[in-house]
């Protein structure tokens, strides 16, 4: 049965090369994972997203797999992996596995079959053609590669050597069921599920518009069957006391409510992208000056469009996009814009994931030349875009925007490989500020932004306005403040929460709570001016990122908060009789 467990959970997101290296050789690896679970549940998380593990050739680190039911050698062996689900269970934390099956990798046994010929039982995994059509990939130019055995084209949305799935074919459909029940038998609690909304094509992939990349997108993505399909799997894991989250690139709000909500839901969460494009255009790769006012439209879009609906996946971070801070914060004011933007997300109506390395405050790393950088796609971008422009312009695009400034290893401590690993080097480079950002460091100070997840998480699990509250944007052409309340009780809340939808104990007679959430982005001092809703009201100061809510009693709020350079106040109310009116 299923059952919501997620809504009041949180989760860890593990990009397992770079998380800890278990045993010597340079990469991060599952014995790495079994060491520190201790460190991600100390962080007060529920659970954790495991990025790919399985075998692959690693063209796209992970995302194309050669083999779904194994775990690639460099990171241990299913033995290994069982140890680690148990012990996450013991420690109470959650295990999801990235489903990536819009495409395999170009050396899964399936496609070395299906390239051979066309007429055997593989024939058809994957998508066919004579001609190809015009459409562009994301990572590597055409999006078809000439295969000499068949004297066909394969389709290709993302590189070479990611081959994409015919998800029309009900035998592929098949080895997704199986594949799934593979992990869910095993004990898994979920999976977030990879560019799924692409999975259905159209049918007989026509041309798309001559646009690069945006192009053909109408033809592929929330294509004409994609409800069905993922129906399909919605089946497997109804027998699971599991949750799906999918992710959708440029899903709009309206389009995302068709797979979370109504008796066809097919997703618990969707992994959207409105607010990660605040500082550029569609792609980090065309940059653009930071917009407060995008990221509150975005976020607040999202938490209007799904109240009472559906559940947002809530995120700032993961291994697609380079550090928040460096993007959206400030490296010179590291710590205080890394607590703002927690704060900015953390108590927003939704399930929260942190990716590795944000909790201690990581930024991008700057790498001499493009040959030291990893990804297939910033390697192409960097061969493909602003070619009039000197190398060393064009690797400041790169900084701004390589997927690898958050693959870095992560910064355990300022030893030898900032305690990444004992081998002589890591399999990639550490961030050169690793004396100073490391886990050890973040321990130590108490002001730390380490300390300021740990206490917003807790925050966050403490509070039923957190969790359940109606959202409501504040100020909401403020520039510098991104404010807003959750309010929660009152009899339609408690007897929302009652229900099986909200999965809560419920009290028909709870009293009205109130959260008010204030950060401020700016170097500069800023002057936050209190809505009128909330001037006056007695509330205490529960949270804040200079550590002054700590033995806070009540206070009057007043007309005006100041802040310093970035910082973020969280305000509960007292008493909302005492209020009334007001
Ligand atoms: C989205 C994943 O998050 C990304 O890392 C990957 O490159 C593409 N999908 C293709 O699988």
């Amino acid at each position: 049965m299923r059952t919501e467990w997620y809504k009041e959970d949180s989760f860890y997101q593990i990009w397992i090369r770079s998380f800890k290296d278990g045993n010597g050789d340079g990469i991060g690896d599952l014995k790495g994972v079994l060491e520190k679970l201790e460190y991600v549940k100390s962080l007060g998380v529920d659970g954790i997203w495991f990025s790919p593990i399985y075998p692959s050739p690693n063209a796209d680190y992970g995302y194309d797999i050669s083999d779904y039911c194994g775990i690639h050698p460099d990171y241990g062996t299913m033995d290994e992996f069982r140890e680690v689900l148990l012990k996450a269970h013991e420690l109470g934390l959650k295990v999801v596995m990235d489903l990536v099956i819009n495409h395999t990798s170009d050396e899964h046994p399936w496609f070395k079959e299906s390239r051979k010929s066309r007429t055997g039982p593989y024939a058809d995994y994957y998508h066919w053609k004579d001609r190809p059509n015009n459409w562009d990939s994301f990572f590597e130019g055409k999006a078809w590669t000439y295969c000499p055995e068949r004297d066909q084209y394969y389709l290709h949305l993302f590189s070479v050597k990611q081959p994409d799935l015919n998800m029309d074919n009900p035998e592929v459909r098949e080895e997704v069921k199986r594949i799934m029940r593979f992990w869910l038998d095993m004990g898994v609690d979920g999976f977030r599920e990879d560019v799924i909304t692409y999975i259905s094509k159209r049918e007989g992939l026509p041309d798309g518009w001559p646009v690069p990349i945006l192009g053909a997108m109408h033809h592929y993505k929330d294509g004409p069957h994609i409800h069905e399909y993922l129906r399909e799997f919605r089946a497997v894991t109804d027998d699971y006391d599991v949750f799906q989250v999918g992710e959708g690139p440029m899903t709009w709000l309206r389009t995302a409510k068709s797979y979370l909500t109504g008796p066809g839901k097919s997703l618990d969460m969707m992994i959207s992208f409105d607010h990660m494009v605040c500082d550029c255009l569609f792609t980090e790769y065309i940059p653009l000056p930071f917009s407060l006012l995008r990221y509150k439209r975005a976020l607040s879009r999202w938490q209007y469009g799904l109240a009472g609906k559906a559940w947002n996946a809530l995120y700032i971070e993961n291994h697609d996009h380079p550090r928040v801070i460096s993007r959206y914060g400030s490296e010179e004011y590291r710590k205080e814009s890394g607590k703002t933007l927690a704060a900015s997300y953390l108590f927003l109506q939704g399930t929260p994931f942190i990716y590795q390395g944000q909790e201690i405050g990581m930024t991008n790393i700057r790498l001499p030349d493009i040959n030291d950088y990893a990804d297939v796609s910033t390697r192409h971008n960097f061969s493909t875009y602003h070619l009039k422009k000197t190398i060393e312009e064009r690797m400041e695009y790169i900084y701004r925007s390589s997927r690898d400034s958050a693959r870095t290893p992560l910064q355990w401590s300022g030893g030898k490989n900032a305690g990444f690993t004992d081998a002589e080097t890591a399999w990639f480079a550490i961030n050169g500020n690793f004396a100073e950002v490391n886990v050890e460091e973040e321990e130590k100070d108490p002001l730390s932004i380490l300390h300021f997840y740990r206490e917003a998480l807790a925050l966050r699990k403490r509070e039923k306005a957190l969790l359940y509250g109606k959202y409501r944007l504040l100020s909401p052409l403020d520039r510098h403040f991104f404010a807003y309340e959750r309010t929660y009780g009152g009899e339609k809340e408690a007897s929302r929460e009652n229900s099986a939808d909200a999965g809560g104990t419920g009290d028909r007679r709870a009293a009205e709570e109130q959260i008010l959430v204030v950060c401020h982005f700016g170097r500069e001092p800023g002057t936050f001016r209190v809505p009128r809703s909330w001037r006056g009201r007695k509330a205490r100061l529960i949270l804040d990122t200079e550590n002054r809510h700590t033995g806070a009693g009540e206070e009057t709020l007043p007309d005006k908060l100041s802040f310093g350079a970035y910082g973020a106040q969280v305000y509960k109310a007292c008493a909302r009789e005492e209020n009334h009116g007001k």
